[in-house]
């Protein structure tokens, strides 16, 4: 049997909803506040037009970019998106084959379902990277990091925009918290550091313990700059907006950002990334990796973006949807639909090879 899988991101998100307790899927799909963010995300790359050219033999489209000196097979990846067992029983076990099928690099979260060792060994060749949420304890930050570059991933990515929790609507009238539930820990208890705090702990009194050292609320320079020393692998650091950011970024020793408004689960009326992305490009030019997600839903979204001076982009709701709906299939699903509107649309562009994108193609719509 053939089963139909939706192309359109309103049906993607329709049948994950058809499929999900209404409390876990409001804790994926909303925003923060009054999500005037999150609508926003997706009209604001409608205010640029493409600008296609003539003449360049586009029978094939080269997809491949190399990031860091490793080659992905198209400028996406998954973006780091916690507790992925609220959508699937395999939850990132299934989205790191996914996107290892399709050579892009799954990005495991801190607060994933399964532990970053276990996400690995699922997959043990996909490419991997990890993404800290910087804890409020130091030597449980270094823990973390040592853990992900004995288990082979290839990237650190600090997300600094969890200073707290944002203030999300549905979840509070839901009176829904993954977090309170004891989801997303298995990072830390698998974690020798944390296991010597909580030795003699309640399973109630861990998930306390977990919310303390959670996130630092006052991550700082100085911090990263610490994490720069701890580690040789490169350092992203996910949620900059402001282009003094990225600036400071270049300045320590950053490999890359990620211009990121946390799929407007954060800061609500926060300015969008493809907003933010043409001043912080300005400002740093070539100087640093340049990823951008929060809204990526088409082919269209990521040649703007790439356009725009990214180099990739990360892909956030849509895979979580997919995999709410069929599985580790439904990833590769979602991975094969937005790939396939990428190619067609850059060969309607006149552009045979992603690289070749710059800011000659793009206009904005004013
Ligand atoms: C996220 N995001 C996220 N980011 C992060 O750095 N660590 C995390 O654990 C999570 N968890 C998470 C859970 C859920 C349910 C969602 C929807 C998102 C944010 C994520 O990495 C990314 O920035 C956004 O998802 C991008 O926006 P779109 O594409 O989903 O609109």
């Amino acid at each position: 049997m053939t089963v139909s899988f939706p192309i359109r991101f309103q049906e993607l998100e329709q049948q994950a909803k058809d499929r999900l307790d209404p409390k876990i899927f409001d804790y994926i799909q909303s925003g923060g506040g009054r999500e005037e963010t999150l609508r926003a995300n997706e009209t604001s790359f409608r205010k640029w037009r493409l600008v296609p050219r003539f003449g360049a033999d586009v029978s094939t489209v080269s997809l491949a970019k190399k990031i860091h000196g490793e080659t992905i097979q198209s400028p996406m990846m998954l973006a780091p998106v916690g507790m992925q067992a609220l959508a699937d029983t395999n939850g990132e076990k299934a989205s790191i084959c996914a996107a290892h099928k399709y050579g892009i690099p799954f990005i495991a979260s801190t607060v994933s379902s399964y532990s970053l060792e276990e996400i690995a060994e699922a997959c043990p060749n996909a490419d991997r990277w990890f993404q800290l949420y910087y804890p409020n304890d130091e030597a449980l930050a270094k823990s973390f990091v040592q853990r992900a570059e004995e288990a082979g991933y290839q990237a650190i990515v600090v997300t600094i925009d969890m200073a707290t929790l944002g203030h999300r609507e549905k979840d509070l009238t839901n009176q829904y918290s993954p977090f309170r539930l004891g989801k997303g820990m298995s990072n830390y208890t698998n974690d020798p550091i944390f296991q010597s705090y909580v030795a003699s702990l309640s399973q109630e009194e861990m998930r306390t313990e977990m919310q303390k050292v959670f996130f630092k609320p006052g991550l700082n320079w100085l911090d990263i700059q610490e994490l720069r020393k701890a580690t040789s692998l490169p350092i992203y650091i996910k949620g900059i907006l402001h282009p003094d950011d990225a600036e400071k970024a270049v300045e320590i020793g950053i490999d890359g950002i990620v211009i990121s408004n946390h799929g407007g689960r954060q800061l609500d009326r926060s300015i969008t990334s493809i907003d933010a992305l043409p001043l912080i490009k300005e400002r740093v030019q070539d100087q640093l990796t340049i990823l951008l997600d929060s809204g990526i839903r088409s082919g269209p979204d990521i040649v703007t973006a790439l356009a725009l001076g990214a180099d990739a982009v990360l892909l956030g709701r849509p895979f979580i949807y997919g995999l709410a709906i069929a599985g580790q299939l439904g990833v590769e699903k979602v991975v094969d639909n937005i790939t396939n509107d990428l190619t067609k649309t850059l060969q309607l562009m006149g552009v045979n090879d992603v690289n070749k994108l710059d800011s000659s193609f793009i206009r904005h719509d004013s």
